[in-house]
């Protein structure tokens, strides 16, 4: 079965609009997992937005999956990355003014300063994947910078306008998962994932994982964690169905 990390960034979002201790991302971390997460993802921004450092130390004293640590490729993230030594990294890019992770990492454009973060933090037995738009040219620096999982970003499959565009934008996507694993990439796949829109790309052959925020954290205020991600993965079990029986959502 395809599996799901749950990205928990959201929970703290609530925490910090009032500088209290509570919703703590610990704690619903560990209903996710309860209810069958199978990675737990945070994404420490420079600007401290959401998550904070005593989360990324709690969580590895507490969580039984794997910590997915996402990042921008800074240097003061890859220290902190090589102190905290997660299960799994994965760098992003990163502008304080966005909203969320507008686009995927330029690895073509970085290909010096990628290959050094990688290997520090390869040498910290961190398992590091590259999130990054669907596209042949990214695939090939991912790999020549020496990541062996990417993560593909989903938003444009997510936000597209009109069924046409969706249509399109997962053909890319398509494309690119059968491209990175015939170059023996590991994919993830990312971003705007919700339970209307998760089916056709969990029934992608050669997905191994999803990882997934906002629309489960915003279920879980109406129905709770546990639900939330139980619902998830039965939405993600059915695109997986239909993976293995040829049938295309
Ligand atoms: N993957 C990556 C690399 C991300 O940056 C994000 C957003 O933090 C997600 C997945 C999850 O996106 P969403 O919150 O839209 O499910």
């Amino acid at each position: 079965m395809i599996k799901l990390g749950v990205n928990v960034d959201h929970v703290a979002t609530i925490r910090q609009a009032r500088g209290t201790r509570f919703p703590d991302p610990v704690l619903l971390a560990a209903l996710a997992e309860g209810a069958g997460a199978e990675s737990i993802t945070v994404h420490l921004r420079e600007d401290r937005r959401h998550i904070q450092e005593r989360d990324v130390k709690i969580l590895l004293q507490t969580i039984e999956t794997r910590l997915n640590l996402e990042m921008a490729a800074t240097g003061e993230m890859v220290s902190l990355a090589c102190q905290f030594k997660p299960a799994d990294c994965c760098l992003v890019p990163e502008r304080r003014e966005e909203l969320t992770t507008e686009g995927g990492l330029d690895v073509k454009g970085h290909m010096d300063h990628l290959i050094r973060v990688v290997e520090r933090l390869s040498r910290s037995q961190i398992r590091v994947s590259l999130f990054i738009d669907p596209e042949l040219e990214q695939i090939e620096a991912a790999r020549a910078v020496g990541a062996r999982v990417v993560e593909f970003h989903t938003g444009r499959y997510a936000e597209a306008a009109t069924p046409e565009t969706r249509r399109q934008e997962l053909e890319k996507i398509k494309r690119a998962v059968q491209q990175a694993r015939e170059k023996g990439v590991t994919v993830h796949a990312g971003h705007g994932l919700a339970y209307h829109n998760v089916q056709a790309i969990a029934a992608i052959d050669g997905i191994e994982e999803l990882n997934i925020g906002h629309a489960i954290v915003a279920r879980a205020l109406a129905v709770g964690m546990d639900r939330a991600v139980r619902d998830m993965l039965e939405a993600m079990r059915l695109g997986y169905q239909a993976r293995l029986s040829g049938i295309r959502p």
